[in-house]
């Protein structure tokens, strides 16, 4: 059996082990003011170019979501978010909870435009209404699609011009940034972005996010929001450990292009197969639907989560590599998949 259901079905990259044994013994100070935090912090900071930023380090991303959204926003503020984007999805309800409503855009390949922007401000300008206040988008977005700098540009330019700050969940950041169709930069995400995370999870640590707050306006009092939500990790060198090690000669951007180079060689050969795709992306989460009949064969070997039902007998599932992808695993996929389509299935 192989799993492609997700790329935090590994544990961590060998660096990030290494690195963690490594420090085992060592006494720190806790919550995150040690110095291996602090040397994180910097990397961070030496790469975005944005020496003055403010870094923290929290444990998973719902956590960081939600913990940003609290402390961001005023009571009557809410959040501007893709219908596909996490917290509307996959996230109980966390960012409402902090008592935020979450504002729904239509999109069918993960995006906002500058366009849907301006209209949903449009359409909540009265005081009896909730305001419009930050713009949640993701990169990669949840259905494996990226946002070029272009793109991402224009996005800081209206919400510039309309008074909102442009949060970026990064959970899957590494695939976007390093992805051949909208490449990245870091210092174009610390120019365009009020805040943004840097997802450890999906991209080669054991666990962890890192927040990064460039406006000024937004960095108040954000470690004693972290510790009022449960969020400050008493062991929080454990986070900056694994950060330092993963960003450490641009591994980060290694482990990424790594998953996205072997999803894209499974698009391309589930397509030269005659398969259908969802959505084509160019990252590591691939979209392709097949018929019922022959999940149930793959399902034999293979593990998936299926996205969507598109008819009585197709499905659209989601295939994602990671760091730890070995490629052999791609190819005798896509040979079983021969194998099968030349049973009729
Ligand atoms: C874009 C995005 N944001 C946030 C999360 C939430 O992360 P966690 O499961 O660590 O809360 C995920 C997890 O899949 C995600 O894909």
């Amino acid at each position: 059996m192989y799993s492609f259901r997700n790329d935090y079905s590994e544990g961590a990259h060998p660096a990030v082990m290494q690195a963690l044994q490594e420090t085992n013994l060592v006494q720190t100070p806790g919550y995150g003011t040690d110095h291996y935090c602090e040397e994180a912090r910097a990397l961070i900071r030496e790469k975005c170019a944005a020496l003055t930023a403010d870094v923290h380090f929290l444990v998973g991303g719902t956590q960081v979501n939600l913990v940003a959204c609290a402390a961001f926003l005023r009571p009557f503020e809410a959040v501007v978010s893709p219908c596909t984007g996490h917290p509307l999805v996959h996230e109980t309800g966390a960012l409402e909870a902090t008592g935020h409503m979450v504002l729904s855009v239509p999109s069918e390949d993960g995006k906002l435009t500058p366009e849907q922007i301006r209209t949903v401000c449009a359409a909540h300008s009265g005081e009896h209404m909730v305001r419009p206040r930050m713009v949640y988008i993701s990169d990669s977005t949840e259905v494996g699609t990226a946002y070029t700098k272009e793109e991402l540009s224009a996005l800081h330019q209206v919400c510039k011009a309309l008074d909102l700050y442009l949060y970026l969940d990064g959970a899957r950041l590494g695939c976007g940034m390093t992805c051949a169709a909208a490449p990245l930069t870091w210092s174009d995400l610390a120019e365009t972005l009020d805040a943004f995370t840097i997802g450890g999870t999906k991209n080669g640590v054991l666990f962890g996010e890192a927040l990064v707050i460039t406006n000024d306006a937004l960095k108040a009092d954000f470690r004693s929001h972290m510790k009022q939500r449960g969020a400050m990790l008493a062991k929080g060198r454990l986070l900056g450990i694994q950060f330092r090690a993963i960003l450490e000669n641009d591994l980060y951007l290694e482990t990424a292009r790594h998953a996205n180079t072997l999803a894209q060689k499974l698009q391309a050969g589930i397509e030269a197969l005659g398969y259908p795709l969802f959505i084509q992306t160019p990252t590591n989460q691939i979209f392709p639907i097949f018929s019922n009949r022959l999940l149930t064969a793959l399902s034999k070997t293979y593990e998936y989560e299926a996205q969507q039902a598109m008819d009585e007998d197709h499905t659209c599932i989601r295939l994602v590599t990671s760091w730890a992808t070995p490629e052999e695993a791609v190819d005798t996929f896509l040979q079983d998949l021969k194998a099968l389509k030349e049973q009729a299935l």
